[in-house]
Formats: structure tokens, sequence, C-alpha cells
């Protein structure tokens, strides 16, 4: 029996793992009466599940995707309902010319910074953070996925500066969370694992913003699905 958190960032990520769990979207509990973060608690194959939301911005009414609220969602499930194995479950972008395809679901061997460029001897290599993940080959076999490098970064679009780092990692995936979720998890040394389900080619001809909102919930349904899955072989 584990405690698995799963941390995720837009609730329309979370809906069809919800839903399989057979979750009523309406009753979340909150981590903090300050904070915007939403919790569901479950049991299933035998382990305690807690789902953290990074819950709706406050101020623009939109979903709290990015790097600092899902640090605060990662040290809640850590402290407070004491996880010792952390999913984080979600969107990302996909390069096509690494083989990423539209809904198409990964775990990450490695995952690595592509927005802290600190060229201080030391720094830099701190604010890249690259971190290697050894559990997902054995994960991505099980479900029968393959694994992928993934960067993260605060952005959805792609800085020249950005594309640099990206190329040179040769990541295949582009998130706004998974570095920053793994830089936690290494503090604490706590096993994490990474699905990320592609909803957009980011060296494609489509604006990002548009496929993202296109293929959200079709990547969101293929996620769930291996979410599940997922948690079957735990
Ligand atoms: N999440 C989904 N698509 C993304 C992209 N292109 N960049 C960053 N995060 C994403």
């Amino acid at each position: 029996m584990k405690n698995i958190a799963v941390i995720m960032a837009m609730d329309s990520e979370a809906a069809p793992l919800l839903n399989k769990l057979e979750i009523n979207h309406k009753i979340a509990g909150k981590i903090d009466e300050h904070l915007p973060m939403k919790v569901y608690k479950t049991k299933y194959h035998g382990h305690n599940i807690s789902i953290v939301t990074s819950g709706e911005c406050k101020r623009n009414k939109v979903q709290n995707v990015g790097t600092a609220p899902a640090v605060i969602s990662t040290l809640t499930a850590i402290k407070d309902f004491k996880a010792d194995f952390i999913i984080n479950a979600g969107t990302a972008g996909g390069f096509k010319k690494r083989g990423a395809d539209i809904g198409k679901v990964y775990t990450v061997d490695t995952t690595v910074f592509h927005d802290r460029r600190i060229p201080i001897p030391g720094y830099q290599e701190y604010g890249t953070y690259r971190s290697e993940h050894k559990i997902a080959t054995d994960y991505a076999k099980a479900l029968n996925i393959e694994t992928a490098i993934i960067s993260t970064g605060d952005s959805l679009d792609m800085s020249p500066e950005d594309e640099k780092l990206i190329e040179s990692n040769l990541a295949l995936l582009k998130d706004m969370e998974a570095a920053a979720i793994a830089w936690v998890t290494d503090q604490y040394s706590i096993p994490t694992l990474f699905l990320k389900s592609v909803t957009d080619i980011v060296d494609g001809e489509h604006p990002t913003e548009e496929e993202f909102f296109a293929n959200l919930k079709l990547a969101s349904e293929n996620l769930g699905e291996k979410l599940i899955e997922l948690i079957e072989k735990i």
C-alpha cells in the first residue's frame, strides 16, 4: 500500500481521471484556506490516492499553470498527505522531429529546465537542473509506451534562447511543471513518475495555443486511461 499523490496543473487535465475513479469534481477539498489548489482523495487498487490540481488564479480567473503552484502542490502532497510515490500527470508540447504525435502518452526519464539561464560557474547546472528518473523505463514497458526527455519553462511559447537549450538537451517534450516538481521530490528522494500526453506539436505549422485547446480533451482522455493503468501496476 502506497500513498500516491497525482500532481496535475489544470482541472480539465484531471477530469477524465476523476471520472474513471468515480470522484465528484464538485467535492474538492482545499490544501489551505489561502491557496487555490484542489484535492481529491480516494482509494484505488489498495493505494491511498491524493489528486492535487493547481486550481484557479484568484486574480485572473484562469488555471494556475506553471512551476510555482506545482511546487506548492508537491510539497503539500509530501508533508501533509505523506506521499511516498509522486505522479506528475499532464499535457505537454511535443517535437515531431523526435517522434511526438498528438495524444501520444510518454513516461519521462529526464527532466530539465530551459528558462533558468544563469551563466555563472556552478549556477548553470543548478539552473538547468537536469535530473534522471530511472523508474520511467520499467513503467513505460509495463504501459507499452515510450520514454522521453522533457524540458520545462514557465512560458507556453518558445523564445530562441529556450529553443537552443531544448535542442541541446534533445528534449522530445516541453511543459510548464515537470522539472520544478522533480526539484522538490529530489530534496526528499521520493520516487517520481512523469506521465505526459501531447496536445500540440511545437515544431509544427499550427499556433501552439490553438492546437493546445483543440487537443486538450483528447490528450487528457488518453492521459486518464494510462494513469489508471499505471496505478494498477504500482
Ligand atoms: N503544455 C502543453 N503544451 C505545451 C507547450 N507547447 N509548452 C509548454 N507547456 C505545454
